[in-house]
């Protein structure tokens, strides 16, 4: 089977999965550097029976994919699952859909009903723009006066994307959240995230520990994937006081602090998986 490896700079992430793909019989690993290649639609840039995603920008990855995809090749995630799991407000309203318990969320198009949804949730409420990581230009907004200037800021001074407003209930959740990595069906492993900070990225110097992945995690984790299509994917949780919650989720997720931690060979199992996906795409083809 022909694995492609989507990438941008190769990260400890990329340089384990290309290892972990090394260690597998019946697998040519390609890398496919994204700054590299001119793609035409529909056609195949290069002759491969499976793309694992893993370019560093979001809207790379999102149309290296779906022009990938445009020529039959099956990647994961799928350029629909990138696309949701990049949109703060599609993930909130599949899981919505889903019935999968999240914070509560208003949204808003002006200053002034922002600052409505912020007082309407009650104070500190967190405002974030609805496509971004690692924790940027996340404001936790503790009364009206911090509301009312983070607001103007980013009308004034953002583009427009900055003016959807996304506002969230502050959930109280014991300096730590959960992150949980889903692969398939099943949930392979978590890790607590602690900071004295009110962002736990681990970008921003949380630290990670092993969590244990219970029935209850597992169950809703793989609720969370099912709702979004996802396959391999980091889900984001807070343990409140009405129970696990679901933040976000995450594809094309970082795990370089989550092996030794967890003791599970995340990039073993998600090279084991892609591998899976090329299968089964051939013995499509070979239905047909
Ligand atoms: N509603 C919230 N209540 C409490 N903490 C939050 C809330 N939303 C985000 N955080 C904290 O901020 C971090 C970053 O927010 P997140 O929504 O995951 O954005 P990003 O995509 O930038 O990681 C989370 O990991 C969490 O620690
Ligand atoms: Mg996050």
């Amino acid at each position: 089977m022909r694995v492609g490896l989507l990438h941008s700079v190769i990260r400890k992430e990329e340089k384990a999965l290309v290892q972990a793909f090394e260690a597998l019989s019946d697998v040519s690993l390609s890398l496919i550097d994204d700054r590299r290649l001119v793609y035409q639609p529909q056609r195949k840039p290069m002759e491969v029976d499976v793309v694992l995603a893993r370019s560093l920008s979001h809207s790379r990855n999102l149309n290296a994919v779906r022009l990938f995809e445009s020529a039959g090749v099956p990647c994961v995630n799928t350029a629909e699952v990138i696309d949701l799991c990049g949109d703060k407000l599609r993930t909130s309203l599949a899981l919505a859909a889903s019935g999968v318990p999240q914070p509560e969320l208003r949204v808003a198009f002006t200053e002034e009903t922002a600052l409505q949804a912020i007082e309407a949730l009650g104070y500190p409420a967190v405002l974030k723009p609805i496509s971004g990581s690692w924790g940027r230009l996340i404001a936790k907004v503790n009364d009206r006066e911090a509301a009312e200037a983070i607001l103007e800021h980013k009308a004034t001074l953002g583009s427009y994307q900055h003016s959807i407003f996304y506002v969230q209930e502050y959930i109280e959740k014991q300096g730590r959240d959960i992150r949980a990595f889903v692969v398939g069906d099943r949930c392979i492993a978590a890790i607590y995230r602690t900071s004295s900070h009110w962002k736990t990225n681990t970008a921003l110097g949380a630290v990670a520990s092993n969590c244990p992945v219970t029935p209850e995690l597992e169950t809703l984790c793989l609720q969370a994937a099912r709702a979004v299509g996802g396959e391999i994917i980091a889900v984001d949780l807070f343990e409140s006081d009405r129970g696990l919650l679901v933040n976000e989720i995450n594809d094309t997720m970082e795990f370089k602090n989550s092996i030794a931690t967890t003791g599970v060979n995340i990039p073993e199992i998600i090279a084991a998986y892609t591998l899976e996906r090329a299968r089964q795409g051939a013995a499509e083809v070979a239905h047909v």
